[in-house]
């Protein structure tokens, strides 16, 4: 609900309150964010402090809000703050001075903007707030869009130039908020490739604590999820705020601490190699910032991200459908492959009741390893001589679906499109262009660029049956430098690639409504909620070793559910950590994801067949549980000696607890587990024998017995019993 009085604005949703107005001088002040609050009565001067080096506006005579510690809601930078602006601006005088002040503000059906950047779906309300400098004409429309049940506010803003000087923009933040209390954590994902996303937690102090990526995606290295916790929070108790991105490119987060200890936190594009030119009449609008709070817990926080990204950031044909169970040729057989073996992987795969085969990198021109052929989408008639078609018929004829890895925004110097095109890479001229991966990034600031890949694609898609794309990106962006951008437009590059990418996936799923597209990014390296509104499963990281997979996806649920993580179950030893561990466990750690296999069927033993099947049939009883129910982290991976997660199923009904012992249980405290989000008067059936009440396993707990391998696996399916056996109150 959004409700307006003497220019104050109380956003609420179910659990949280957002307040902020308009001061004497015409400031948009932010005045609370956190847990719901009626406001009257409330004291919004609070934050003002006076020192002897205060700096105050002119207009400002009662120095009433000394300007360097007014906590703005979004604000330009150079007129007496002391940490950086929302945005900042230079005129053509070349001065770096902007007032921005509140203008009007009402509630509107939804926000004007383009559809260059993806949005959240539906929001309960929006409203539109504009502020404007006179003395330059740059008008800021911020939006506030609300999910009420989610407890969410999503952030965004507008910039636009209604003056008549050419503006140059060096920063604009999606979002601006402040904190008006010390002793917060501050927690992120951090890693680099096949360790993406470990949750890193560390104190706010004096100073600036700040995230970014400047590799042109969202990057390996830090997700642009973060969360502020009171030091106490844990994953049942506490206050936090979480944020994040609706965002794939360079980006950055900044907590700076005041020496007051309150803090200002911004999220948006990365101002470092971002300059934006808005001549007369021109216009940038942000990504959308992602905001709730939570009262009890981390879960809580992820819980409410996982709902939002359900139902409003997932969308199209695959929004709500169970998606296919499926094979992958990558750690089966990297390029080595033909049709007859692919054929036959299918067909051994069915039998075990995989639904799709996907055919990953080496389908395509002279791609027999990642020296060549990208760029150039034309089947490798060597390896397929009967093309696309034929063998997408084949693997049909065996009953299962086909898919197909692309990575469009690459070229390899080796390779036709480059030949013909040597101007189309990100590039600055007048350097050697660096490789990586034995390759370049295509400038999709380009209309060309995408036109010619999109029909490249659209060749290969309507050649075939194919049900699945697997979009990948495999190289930073370096260099930046573009052939089609003027001069005073390069600065543009980093955001405009993002930008061209989207259009591309725009197109593809507009013309391709039922393809389920998988993002990746050699692994993980894109896995953000701009990429999940195209893509409704990302391939979480290329190290499938179940153990080191427990923290990669532990860390990842802290922000985006289970149904996004693209995790399989590969061979063992693992190829990339060289370490054994048991088709059990690697099944376990799989199964709460989009799950699948990757590993070469035909090796296994008629045991591990078998238990594949048990693990198939396991997986579609539970499926309902993990993809829609709720997710609670009972045991992080290194909090205690096993890892343990629970799921509670939507209506309530059923409850999937799994734990893998990840020490030796000798001489260890007693493992019981406490349990969440059940009924506390109920009563749970755990096979044949056990029937527990809720308040007992969410209180005394879960005795998990005997001690056991490191590795072994330990799944409790619950089920609520009829509510006529269920305890009666005394
Ligand atoms: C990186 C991906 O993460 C892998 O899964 C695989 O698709 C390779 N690229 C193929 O080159």
């Amino acid at each position: 609900m959004i409700a307006v009085k003497n220019n104050t604005f109380h956003i609420s949703t179910r659990r949280t309150s957002y307040l902020f107005g308009v001061d004497e001088q015409g400031n948009l002040l932010h005045w609370y964010y956190g847990a719901r609050i009626h406001e009257d009565g409330l004291a919004f001067r609070d934050f003002a402090r006076t020192t002897t080096w205060s700096v105050y506006a002119p207009d400002d005579e009662e120095h009433a809000a000394p300007l360097q510690c007014t906590p703005y809601e979004y604000f330009a930078s150079g007129y007496g703050t002391f940490y950086p602006g929302s945005c900042s601006i230079r005129n053509e005088a070349g001065h770096n001075t902007s007032r921005l002040l509140y203008r009007s503000a009402e509630l509107v059906k939804m926000a004007e903007v383009s559809t260059a950047l993806p949005r959240a779906l539906n929001p309960d309300e929006v409203f539109k707030v504009t502020l404007e400098d006179p003395i330059n004409g740059l008008q800021v429309v911020l939006y506030y869009e609300v999910f009420s049940e989610c407890d969410i506010i999503v952030r965004s803003a507008v910039l636009k130039n209604n003056g008549t000087q050419t503006l140059r923009l060096d920063r604009a933040m999606s979002l601006t908020l402040h904190l008006g209390e010390d002793s917060f954590d501050l927690i992120r994902l951090c890693g680099r490739w096949a360790h993406e996303r470990s949750v890193i937690r560390t104190p706010v102090g004096q100073g600036t604590l700040s995230i970014g990526s400047l590799n042109g995606e969202s990057s390996h290295e830090v997700n642009p999820f973060f969360a502020l916790a009171r030091p106490h929070t844990t994953n049942m108790l506490g206050e936090v705020y979480g944020f994040n991105l609706i965002y794939s490119g360079n980006w950055k987060a900044e907590v700076y601490c005041d020496s007051y200890g309150a803090l200002h936190i911004q999220e948006g594009i990365h101002p470092e190699s971002f300059l934006w030119t808005l001549r007369p009449g021109e216009m940038l609008e942000t990504p959308q910032a992602v905001c709730t709070y939570a009262e009890n817990g981390l879960n809580t926080m992820s819980g409410n991200f996982h709902r939002f990204i359900r139902r409003h950031i997932s969308r199209g044909y695959w929004k709500d459908r169970k998606r296919p169970l499926l094979i992958n040729s990558w750690e089966t057989t990297y390029f080595d492959f033909d049709e007859a073996s692919l054929v036959r992987l299918a067909k051994s795969a069915k039998e075990l009741g995989v639904e799709m085969l996907v055919l990953d990198d080496g389908w395509f021109s002279t791609r027999n390893s990642d020296h060549s052929g990208l760029g150039d989408w034309t089947v490798n008639t060597n390896k397929l001589p009967g093309g696309l078609g034929c063998l997408s018929e084949r693997i049909h004829q065996e009953g299962m679906q086909f898919g197909l890895w692309f990575e469009p925004e690459m070229v390899n110097p080796d390779s036709d499109l480059y030949r013909a095109h040597p101007e189309w890479i990100i590039a600055a001229q007048e350097y050697p262009a660096p490789l990586c991966r034995n390759q370049f990034v295509l400038d999709f600031s380009n209309p060309a660029v995408v036109d010619y890949i999109f029909e490249s694609m659209c060749r290969i898609l309507d050649s075939a049956r194919i049900e699945y794309v697997k979009w990948d990106m495999n190289r930073p962006l370096t260099c930046l430098g573009s052939t089609y951008l003027d001069a005073d437009r390069q600065g543009e590059l980093a955001h405009r690639y993002v930008l061209g990418v989207y259009e591309l996936l725009q197109r593809l799923t507009k013309r391709y409504p039922k393809l389920l597209i998988e993002g990746c990014s050699g692994g993980g390296g894109r896995f953000d909620l701009g990429m999940l509104c195209y893509c409704p499963q990302i391939w979480c990281s290329d190290n499938t070793d179940p153990f080191e997979r427990l923290v990669i996806q532990n860390g990842t649920s802290y922000a985006y559910p289970v149904a996004a993580m693209g995790c399989h179950v590969s061979a063992s030893p693992n190829h990339y950590t060289k370490r054994a561990s048991s088709l059990e466990m690697r099944a376990a750690v799989a199964m709460p994801g989009s799950f699948g296999y990757e590993l070469d069927l035909g090796v296994l033993s008629d045991e591990e067949k078998q238990q594949i099947r048990a693990q198939i049939g396991q997986y579609h009883k539970t499926y309902e549980c993990i993809h829609n129910g709720t997710y609670y982290r009972l045991s992080e991976p290194g909090q205690r000696d096993f890892a343990a997660w629970q799921f509670v199923a939507e209506d309530g009904c059923s409850s999937l607890i799994t734990v893998v012992f990840l020490k030796p249980r000798r001489n260890l405290p007693a493992g019981r587990l406490r349990l969440c989000g059940l009924e506390e008067q109920a009563a749970y059936r755990c096979g044949e024998e056990n029937v527990l009440y809720g308040d007992a396993l969410m209180n005394f707990g879960l005795d998990l017995g005997d001690p056991a391998q490191i590795g072994e696996v330990r799944t409790y399916y619950f089920e609520k019993q009829n509510t006529n056996k269920n305890r009666k109150e005394d």
